[in-house]
């Protein structure tokens, strides 16, 4: 076959499709941001970019169900007898490993409630998140939750890049350059990705729903 990406018999597509790898590098970016925003008490600009990272995660999931082949959870998520298989005899994934499917999924899960329970937190100050009204009595509860969230979020984020090093330096997979380029030389799909209009849609789906939310919300009494 002498289609464009493809060697010898077998088709080659991007295992990590753009939508992927968009999302994923807005990750590193927003994440910054966010955390330098939180800590000055940068609200102004901590709200916006927290709610591009609602839609962000939110597209992420979704494409988790009409994604690429590689980005679907039904793709990588293997249940805890593939995840011993993988660590008592290793072998070769071309997309997420067993092991790397659960700090996946761990990972989405922490930065959706670290956005969601950003929504529902108030500084005690100035600022108060959209839904802080709906969350009545727990809004301190979830403001908490906030800031332990964000701790454990640390803690993945590192074990992330820590296993990122260890394929990367020390197993010598070039996963970086698959996750900035799409693929490397061992890590491929043969299935074409997914339109990206979907994904677009998605996001604007999620962005016109937080916005509608956002509008119908009440705001939290004051009592200043
Ligand atoms: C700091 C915030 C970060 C977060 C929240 C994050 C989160 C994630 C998530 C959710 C995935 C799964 C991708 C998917 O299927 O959608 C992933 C994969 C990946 N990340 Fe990150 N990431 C971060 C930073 C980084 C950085 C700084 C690097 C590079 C130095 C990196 C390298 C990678 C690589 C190479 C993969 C693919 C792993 C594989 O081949 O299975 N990440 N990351
Ligand atoms: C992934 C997204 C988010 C990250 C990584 C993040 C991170 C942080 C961090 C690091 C702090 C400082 C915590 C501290 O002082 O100990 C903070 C505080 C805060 N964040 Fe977020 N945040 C996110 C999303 C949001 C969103 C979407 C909102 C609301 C629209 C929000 C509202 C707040 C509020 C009100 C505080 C002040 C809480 C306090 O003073 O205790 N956050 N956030």
């Amino acid at each position: 076959m002498t289609t464009a990406g493809a060697v010898g018999a077998e088709a080659q597509y991007p295992v990590w499709d753009r939508v992927v790898r968009t999302i994923h590098w807005y990750f590193p970016l927003a994440i910054g941001t966010m955390w330098w925003s939180g800590e000055q008490g940068r609200m102004d600009i901590h709200e916006w970019v927290g709610y591009s990272m609602i839609v962000a995660v939110l597209t992420r999931i979704v494409w988790g169900f009409i994604g690429s082949e590689a980005a679907r959870f039904g793709h990588f998520l293997t249940g805890p007898s593939g995840v011993w298989r993988y660590l008592r005899q290793g072998g070769k994934h071309r997309g997420h490993t067993p092991l790397g499917a659960l700090s996946v999924i761990a990972l989405l899960i922490l930065l959706l409630a670290q956005s969601v329970s950003g929504t529902m937190s108030s500084d005690d100050l100035l600022f108060e998140g959209p839904f802080s009204y709906w969350a009545g009595d727990w809004a301190g509860a979830v403001t908490e939750w906030h800031e332990t969230n964000w701790r454990l979020l640390q803690v993945f984020i590192a074990l992330h890049l820590l296993a990122i090093g260890w394929y990367q330096f020390r197993k010598k997979e070039p996963l970086i350059q698959a996750m900035w380029r799409g693929r490397s030389g061992t890590k491929f799909s043969q299935t074409p990705p997914s339109p990206q209009w979907r994904a677009v849609l998605t996001a604007v789906a999620v962005v016109g729903l937080l916005g509608a939310l956002i509008a119908v919300a009440p705001e939290a009494p004051s009592y200043y």
